[in-house]
C-alpha cells in the first residue's frame, strides 16, 4: 500500500480520518432520514389543522354573515411560513378566494376535484398533486349545509430548509470534531513518534561510531512505556560500552603478549594460510609480519621444514588434539649455520565444536642445541685437561729420576765422546719434555689472585704450547716482547685469552706462514693518562668474511664445524672485559682477495690491557 502513511502519526490521522468521515456520512444519512419522515409527518399533521383552522375561521365568517372575512383569513393563511396556496371554494369546486393572484382566474385542478366527493364531514382528507405538491381540504359547513371546502397546500421549500439547516448542523459539527480529533491524535502521534525518533538516532550512531558515547544516555522526554524502552536502551548501551571495554582490553592483553613473548608465534586457518604471526616468528623465518599474511608455509619456508609443520597443522586440525615439541632442523642465516626449532601446535577454537585455526609455537632451540653440544666437548676437554695434568705430574718424577741419571752418566769419565754427546741429546730432549709438563701443570693450576706477571714467560708458555701444530705447518713465528714486561691481572686467564688467538691463528694458517706475537708498553687511546700493554696477535691465514667478523664474539659462534665449539673468543672476551681491556679485529678474507686480486689475507687482533691495580677477584 504505497498510499499509505509510513510514520505513526500520519498512520493514526489518516485512520482517524477515515473512521471518522464513514461515521460521520452514516450519522448524517439516518439522522435526515430520520428528519425527513419527522418533518414529512409534521408538514402533514400542520396542513391538516391548517386547512381545518381555514374551514373553522371561514364559518364562523358565514354564521356571522361576513363573508369578507373569509377572503381576509385566506390571505393571512397564505401568508404563513409552511403554507404555499390557500383558497377557498364553493361546494362545486369554484374558487372563491385564493391567497394568491385573483380568484376568478384560478381553477380547481383534476385531482383536486375527484377529490371532491370523497371529502369527510369532520375530518380533513389529504392529497399529493402534480409537482409532489401536498395538499389538504376541510368542508365548510353551516348547520349542516355544505357551503363550501377550505383548500391549504403545502410549502415544500419549508421542509427542504427544514432539513438543511440539520444537514448543516451536523456537517459544521463533524466538522469540528474531524479537527479537534485530528489535533489530539497528531498530538499523541508526536508524543509516540518524538522519543521513537530519539532512539532511532541513537542506535543509528550506536552501531555508525560504537566508540563515541558522547549521545548516551539518551534523554528521557517522557515517563511511560517507550520512557521504560530508552531506559533499557540507555542501560544496554552502558552494559555494552562495559563489555566492549573488556573485550579491548583482552585484546589488548593479547596483543602485546604476541608482540613482546619471548617465542616465535603464528596462527594458520584450515587453507594453510597465516593469518597472524609475531615478530620473533618473522624473525625465525627471515620474512616480514606483513609478507606472512595470507601466504601458506610452502611459500615462506624450505620444503622439508614446510612439510613437517604443514603436517603438524593438518595433523592438529583433523585430530583436534595439539602436537608437542616437534624438532625441526635446517639450515640458514648469514653466515649459513644450521639451526633447531622445536614446534608446538594446538588447536584454536572459536566455538566448542569448531577448530577455526591453528597455533603455532616456535622456540629457536639452534642456541640451546649448540650450547649442549659444546658443553659436551668442553666436559670432554676438561677431562683431558685434568687427565693431562695428572699425566704431566706423574711424568715430573721418573723425569727428575732420567735428569739425574743422565748427569751421573755424563760425569763418569770412562764415557767415549759419542756417547757423551749422546747424554747431551738425551738430556736436551729430557728438559723439553719437562718443559711441556710445567706447561700443562701451569695451564692447569691457575692462581685465584692478579698478580704481576712477566709477559715474556707467558706468551713464550703459550707459544711453546703449540710447538708441534707450528712445527708441522712450518710456520714463521716473530716474537717481539722485551723480557722485563710486566703487567698486573690474572696471569692464567690471560694464558687462556693468548692459547686461543694463537691456536686460532694456527688454524686459520696454511703452510709456511707468518705468526707476530707482539707485546708493548703503551698507552690508552681513548684515556691517554691511561698507561699498559698492547698487545697484537697477526697471521696471514685465511681471514674472516665481514659477516663472520660480527658475530666472532658470540657464544658457540664457530666455522669449525666439528672441532670448534665457539667459545675461544666469546670468553677471551669476557676476559679482556674483565680486565678493563679492549679489543680490535682487523681482517681480510682469502676469497675476496681472490676477487681484487690482492694476495695477502689474514687477521691482526690488538688487545689493549690497562696496567691497573684495581682487579677484583
Ligand atoms: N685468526 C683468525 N683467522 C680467521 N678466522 C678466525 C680467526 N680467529 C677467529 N676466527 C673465526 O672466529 C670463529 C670463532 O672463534 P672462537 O675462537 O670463538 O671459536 P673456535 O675457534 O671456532 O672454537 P674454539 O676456540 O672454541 O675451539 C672461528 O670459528 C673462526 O671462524
Ligand atoms: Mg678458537
Amino acid at each position: 500500500m504505497s498510499w499509505w502513511p509510513r510514520s505513526i502519526r500520519w498512520q493514526m490521522l489518516a485512520g482517524l480520518l477515515l473512521l471518522e468521515m464513514l461515521s460521520i456520512g452514516l450519522f448524517a444519512l439516518l439522522l435526515v432520514r430520520q428528519q425527513t419522515h419527522e418533518t414529512y409527518d409534521r408538514a402533514h399533521q400542520r396542513l391538516a389543522y391548517e386547512a381545518t383552522s381555514l374551514a373553522v375561521q371561514s364559518r364562523e365568517a358565514l354564521e356571522q354573515q361576513r363573508p369578507g372575512w373569509i377572503g381576509l383569513s385566506v390571505k393571512m393563511m397564505g401568508d404563513a411560513p409552511t403554507v404555499a396556496l390557500a383558497k377557498v371554494t364553493d361546494p362545486a369546486g369554484n374558487v372563491l378566494f385564493i391567497s394568491k393572484g385573483e380568484a376568478d382566474e384560478a381553477q380547481l385542478e383534476p385531482a383536486e376535484l375527484a377529490a371532491i366527493p370523497t371529502v369527510n364531514r369532520d375530518a380533513s382528507s389529504c392529497l399529493t398533486l402534480a409537482g409532489d405538491r401536498w395538499e389538504c381540504v376541510y368542508p365548510i359547513y353551516t348547520a349542516d349545509t355544505l357551503r363550501g371546502f377550505a383548500w391549504v397546500s403545502f410549502d415544500k421549500r419549508w421542509m427542504h430548509e427544514q432539513l438543511d439547516s440539520i444537514l448543516r448542523s451536523t456537517m459544521i459539527f463533524g466538522a469540528i470534531w474531524v479537527v479537534a480529533s485530528a489535533l489530539l491524535v497528531l498530538l499523541m502521534g508526536r508524543a509516540i513518534t518524538r522519543p521513537l525518533a530519539l532512539l532511532h538516532h541513537g542506535a543509528t550512531s550506536l552501531m555508525t561510531s560504537p566508540e563515541d558515547t558522547s549521545r548516551f544516555p539518551l534523554p528521557i522526554p517522557v515517563h511511560n512505556e517507550i520512557g521504560d524502552l530508552i531506559e533499557t536502551f540507555n542501560r544496554m548501551v552502558a552494559s555494552l560500552a562495559e563489555q566492549r571495554a573488556g573485550l579491548n582490553d583482552t585484546l589488548s592483553l593479547l596483543d602485546s603478549m604476541l608482540a613482546n613473548a619471548p617465542i616465535g608465534l603464528a596462527f594458520v586457518d584450515r587453507n594453510g594460510r597465516f593469518v597472524r604471526v609475531n615478530h620473533i616468528f618473522a624473525d625465525l623465518t627471515g620474512v616480514s609480519v606483513s609478507r606472512h599474511l595470507g601466504r601458506t608455509l610452502p611459500d615462506l619456508l624450505p620444503k622439508e621444514v614446510a612439510t613437517e609443520m604443514d603436517g603438524a597443522v593438518q595433523r592438529v586440525f583433523s585430530s583436534e588434539e595439539p602436537v608437542r615439541n616437534l624438532e625441526l632442523n635446517g639450515e640458514g642465516g648469514k653466515p649459513r649455520r644450521p639451526w633447531t626449532w622445536l614446534i608446538s601446535a594446538y588447536p584454536v577454537r572459536t566455538t566448542p565444536n569448531q577448530v577455526r585455526w591453528v597455533g603455532i609455537i616456535a622456540l629457536d632451540a639452534s642456541d640451546r642445541k649448540r650450547s649442549e653440544e659444546a658443553l659436551r666437548r668442553s666436559e670432554k676437554l676438561a677431562v683431558t685437561g685434568r687427565l693431562a695434568a695428572s699425566i704431566a705430574h706423574e711424568i715430573n718424577n721418573p723425569l727428575e729420576a732420567i735428569t739425574n741419571l743422565l748427569f751421573l752418566l755424563r760425569s763418569s769419565s770412562d764415557l767415549p765422546e759419542a756417547a757423551q754427546q749422546y747424554v747431551t741429546q738425551a738430556e736436551y730432549e729430557v728438559r723439553r719434555i719437562a718443559e711441556i709438563t710445567q706447561q700443562t701443570l701451569r695451564f692447569y693450576r691457575q692462581p685465584t689472585q692478579p698478580a704481576r706477571a712477566t709477559l715474556a714467560e707467558l706468551l713464550d708458555s703459550v707459544i711453546s704450547l703449540y710447538q708441534s701444530r707450528i712445527h708441522a705447518l712450518d710456520l714463521r713465528v716473530e716474537r717481539d716482547y722485551d723480557a722485563g714486561l710486566t703487567l698486573f691481572c690474572f696471569a692464567g686467564e690471560i694464558r687462556q685469552v693468548f692459547a686461543n688467538l694463537v691456536g686460532n691463528s694456527i688454524d686459520a694458517s696454511s703452510n709456511g706462514g707468518r705468526l707476530v706475537v707482539r707485546a708493548r708498553r703503551s698507552q690508552d687511546w681513548k684515556n691517554p693518562a691511561q698507561s699498559g700493554i698492547r698487545f697484537v696477535v697477526a697471521d696471514a691465514g685465511a681471514g674472516m668474511e665481514p659477516e663472520v667478523r660480527e658475530h666472532i664474539f658470540e657464544a658457540f659462534f664457530t666455522t669449525k664445524e666439528v672441532t670448534g665449539t665457539g667459545l675461544g673468543l666469546w670468553v677471551s672476551h669476557e676476559i679482556i672485559l674483565k680486565h678493563h681491556g679492549s679489543v680490535h679485529v682487523r681482517s681480510r678474507a682469502a676469497s675476496s682477495d681472490l676477487a681484487s686480486g690482492n694476495k695477502s689475507s689474514g687477521t691482526v687482533i690488538q688487545i689493549f690491557l690497562p696496567d691497573t691495580s684495581e682487579l677484583t677477584v
